[in-house]
């Protein structure tokens, strides 16, 4: 969506800080023997304490109030009461939400307690590449720069990037206008600029290895072939003509 008026900033503002503030505790409570599922129902505790609704549920029908994915789980993990997680694993959370009427989205992987598979690397890119992403984003830009620069920073650090999993605009739907996909590799297909007042959902998808992931059995989850590992993180953005605005700054990430 484009911000037109004072109750677009301040709907957009307050459905953002929602999901960063339940992001940010759901990373801290998370622990080695708890399952996903009560990580996941925390979550959405905390959503609904703020008035909000878990998006994924109610714009997809996902079975799962947050998205959590662990280890060689690139995407859209869900929740269950069969996923213990353990030291030194590789989460994923995603928290999205409605708020009166506007949504906001963020993410970010971590690695829980030690790090048993030296995955800190993979995670700090990621982190790393979404502020400095963040920073490129201003009125007028070409989105597939912004793709191209994503994608020679992941090389840079020895790692790729995942084509088939996107950022995207956000506002009065989860996946708004403007429909532009924020593609992780320069797309010469997509000619669109980031337009000033806009408000877009980027996220990173640096893999140690695979460039593409397909979802599993369950219909939901995605993966890699080759069992590469993915690390994401995700802001919501407004642009401007400098430094774009992220309403999820809350999360601490
Ligand atoms: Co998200
Ligand atoms: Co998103």
């Amino acid at each position: 969506m484009s911000i037109q008026t004072k109750q677009d900033l301040e709907g957009m503002t307050k459905a953002s800080e929602a999901v960063g503030a339940a992001l940010k505790k759901m990373r801290e409570y998370a622990r080695p023997g708890m399952t996903t599922k009560e990580l996941d129902e925390f979550g959405y505790d905390l959503l609904r304490a703020h008035g909000a609704n878990p998006a994924p549920k109610k714009e997809y029908g996902f079975p799962g109030w947050t998205c959590i994915s662990v280890n060689d789980e690139a995407a859209h993990g869900i929740p269950t009461d069969k996923t213990i997680l353990k030291e030194g694993d590789l989460v994923n959370i995603d928290v999205s939400a409605e708020l009166n009427g506007y949504y906001g989205d963020n993410g970010g992987s971590f690695i829980l307690g030690e790090d048993k598979q030296r995955l800190t690397p993979l995670v700090e890119a990621s982190r790393q590449i979404l502020y400095l992403t963040i920073g490129k984003i201003r009125g007028g830009v070409r989105v597939s720069e912004v793709g191209a620069f994503i994608e020679s920073e992941a090389r840079k650090r020895g790692f790729t990037t995942i084509k088939n999993l996107v950022g995207h605009g956000i506002g009065l739907k989860l996946h708004d206008e403007p429909s532009c996909e924020l593609a992780n590799y320069p797309d010469r297909f997509n000619r669109q600029r980031f337009r000033k007042n806009t408000v877009v959902a980027l996220e990173t998808f640096i893999s140690t290895k695979a460039r593409y992931v397909y979802p599993t059995r369950d219909g939901w989850t995605m993966k890699a072939k080759d069992g590469s590992f993915v690390a994401q993180h995700e802001h919501t953005l407004i642009v401007t003509d400098g430094y774009p605005v992220i309403l999820t700054a809350n999360n601490g990430i």
